[in-house]
């Protein structure tokens, strides 16, 4: 079993993979990974998602080797192509958690692996946090259908925010809010998908938004500044300022649940941080580790 997208899922398998993750929250780890060794091949920084992994992979029995930074210690910086490192990797390892930057990076490291490869983030998606906020969102709120969420920031690059679109349209009569600057609208391939019962509502500023909707989850995110190719970061900067979540906005959201796949930057006042309703440095990350346990488990315990 590779995790290369979201889109390879159809709903049955998303809550499958629901139903571990509910017993690794109750903490019935299993050693299914004992002798099994979890490459974690890293192109681009992580925090979390690599950690997670690798706590996930220690708390199965199993081991890791890893390159944090393989842009610069790995052979890449001899001129290797991925395809080759991929090839060599997967005889070393039995499952290989890779991020990239590059567009379709999973995709083509499963044509080339002999093992199965989790897609820790690539140039389209990130299906593991795709996931694990779902999965917090219904932990959250007991359900998904008829929920009201917003997503809120750099709608054009964030693949945490393509995944989550795709795994929400898996769920009927959504209504879907997307704030965003002019410049970062949600991609027309990720629009397209939504299907006939959820609807998309747009807005370029935050408070708007919530002047006129009673969501039940916000979702932040940041601007991917490090993926802009032609955009003016100053004026980005300026308009994302109407994305803000400041204690104003906050007071304005009633019982929403805040999420935001971490990193911060300066898109969430620390004034939300202590309320229950903030999910980002709890639930998330709890449950970020579950979702990744049982996605180990299920791929060793075949
Ligand atoms: C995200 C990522 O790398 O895409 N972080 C994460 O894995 N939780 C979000 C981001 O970098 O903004």
């Amino acid at each position: 079993m590779h995790i290369i997208n979201c889109k390879q899922f159809k709903i049955e398998d998303v809550e499958e993979i629901f139903r571990l993750t509910d017993k690794q929250v109750a903490n019935k780890f299993i050693y299914t990974a004992t002798r099994k060794i979890m490459a974690s091949l890293f192109y681009e920084p992580s925090t979390r998602t690599r950690f997670s992994f690798e706590t996930a992979m220690y708390k199965l029995g199993g081991n890791v080797i890893s390159t944090e930074n393989a842009m610069q210690f790995s052979s890449h910086t001899k001129g290797e192509v991925l395809e080759d490192t991929i090839q060599v990797v997967s005889r070393y390892a039995d499952v290989i958690v890779l991020r990239h930057p590059m567009r379709d990076a999973a995709a083509k490291a499963r044509d080339y692996s002999r093992v199965p490869v989790i897609n820790a983030g690539d140039g389209d998606e990130h299906p593991t946090q795709g996931l694990l906020d779902v999965y917090t969102i219904r932990r959250a709120l007991g359900d998904i259908i008829d929920k009201k969420i917003v997503l809120v920031g750099d709608l054009k690059y964030s693949r945490t925010i393509h995944s989550l679109i795709i795994l929400l349209n898996l769920y009927s009569n959504l209504t879907i809010h997307l704030v965003s600057p002019e410049s970062l609208l949600l991609p027309k391939e990720y629009k397209d998908l939504f299907k006939k019962t959820n609807k998309a509502v747009e807005w370029r500023s935050l408070r708007e938004c919530l002047k006129n909707s009673k969501p039940d989850v916000i979702y932040m995110t940041r601007l991917q500044k490090e993926r802009f190719v032609s955009e003016d970061k100053e004026a980005l900067h300026e308009a994302y300022l109407s994305c803000y979540l400041g204690p104003e906005e906050f007071n304005m959201s009633g019982d929403a649940i805040i999420m935001h796949p971490l990193p911060r930057n300066d898109e969430i006042s620390p004034y939300v941080d202590s309320s229950k309703r903030a999910l980002y440095l709890t639930d998330q990350i709890d449950n970020g580790l579950a979702i990744r346990t049982a996605i180990l488990y299920k791929i060793f315990s075949k």
